[in-house]
């Protein structure tokens, strides 16, 4: 029996099968746990399933010992995790890539659709009690047939928000680190572009990139300036790969129509220049906010842990 430590409330069933092997101290405070709790808790442990609110870096792992074998995030992202600290010590560390992709391509179609037809505006105005009538030049948005998507990053994410978009209408360009899959590039008839070009070309830019040093403000004023002013910038992915205070200038300025954001630079904090814009719809880190997905995604953090803990090969590895 080995010792897990899970840091924070995950899907019961996922507790469950851990449980059915091994010695599980599950994190049960309906805030996150504070780092002070975190430190003591993990000392000892085989097994760390963290969440994204969690840094698992040097510290914690001094703090755990030399018998931690995996940490087990239950998130697709992996930047608060210090990957490199854990492959130097002989930890595995491991994501849940593909069961959120789905979730996450839907949100940003969310994002989209709240952007470029003013949902967030929309319903403020009808929830304030202020007059309002149905009129020609009412609220009016922008449409999705026929423009131009640019995506950030075609991972899985990408890929599946392109296919949304397919449906919608939309023509496909995408800037990557490695051309995609030539067989899915050509069912989306998506064309593989740099950046600059895909910043001045597209009607909407979603970003869905990794974060990490290479992507810090990948995105910033120098950016958003060369984007179209009709043209609206999404972020799904994280905060800190755009930055927030020039986007909010560029929303202020006009220099960009309309933006949609998932995730923010400060989490949970967002930048006062962006919750004074009506051009902006802001939603609280959701893309992976379904039962199904957080379920799938908790049990698979579980199968990748007792992988680890019985000396398998862990079915999402990191490092
Ligand atoms: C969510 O943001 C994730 O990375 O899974
Ligand atoms: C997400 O699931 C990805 O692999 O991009």
């Amino acid at each position: 029996m080995s010792r897990v430590v899970v840091t924070g409330r995950i899907p019961e069933a996922a507790v469950e099968k851990l449980r059915a092997e091994h010695e599980v101290d599950a994190w049960q405070g309906p805030e996150s746990i504070g780092r002070e709790e975190l430190l003591r808790r993990v000392a000892g442990a085989h097994a760390v399933v963290s969440l994204l609110t969690e840094r698992i870096d040097f510290e914690l792992l001094d703090a755990a010992g030399p018998q931690l074998k995996v940490v087990a995030n239950v998130a697709v992202g992996y930047d608060n995790i210090d990957v490199a600290a854990c492959t130097e010590r002989g930890i595995v560390a491991t994501n849940t890539p593909g069961v959120l992709t789905d979730a996450t391509a839907d949100i940003a179609l969310g994002l989209i659709l709240m952007a470029t037809r003013r949902l967030g505006e929309g319903e403020r105005l009808v929830r304030s009690g202020r007059p309002w009538t149905w009129g020609m030049f009412f609220l009016l948005g922008s449409s999705l047939r026929g423009k131009t998507l640019g995506i950030v990053g075609m991972g899985g994410i990408g890929q599946a928000t392109a296919r949304r978009a397919r449906a919608f209408g939309m023509e496909i360009i995408y800037q990557s680190r490695s051309e995609i899959d030539p067989g899915i590039a050509a069912e989306l008839g998506a064309r593989r572009v740099d950046l600059d070009e895909l910043l001045s070309v597209s009607d909407i830019v979603s970003v869905h990139c990794p974060y990490g040093p290479a992507t810090h403000h990948l995105i910033g004023a120098e950016q958003l300036a060369i984007m179209k002013d009709s043209a609206y910038l999404i972020n799904t992915a994280r905060g800190p790969i755009v930055d927030e205070a020039a986007l909010a200038s560029a929303l202020g300025d006009g220099q960009i129509a309309g933006a949609g954001l998932d995730v923010y630079e400060n989490e949970p904090r967002v930048h006062p220049g962006l919750l004074e814009l009506e051009n902006v719809a802001l939603v609280p880190h959701l893309g992976s906010a379904t039962v199904e997905t957080r379920t799938a995604m908790a049990m698979l953090a579980a199968d990748n842990t007792l992988a680890v803990l019985s000396d398998q090969r862990p079915p999402a590895p990191i490092n």
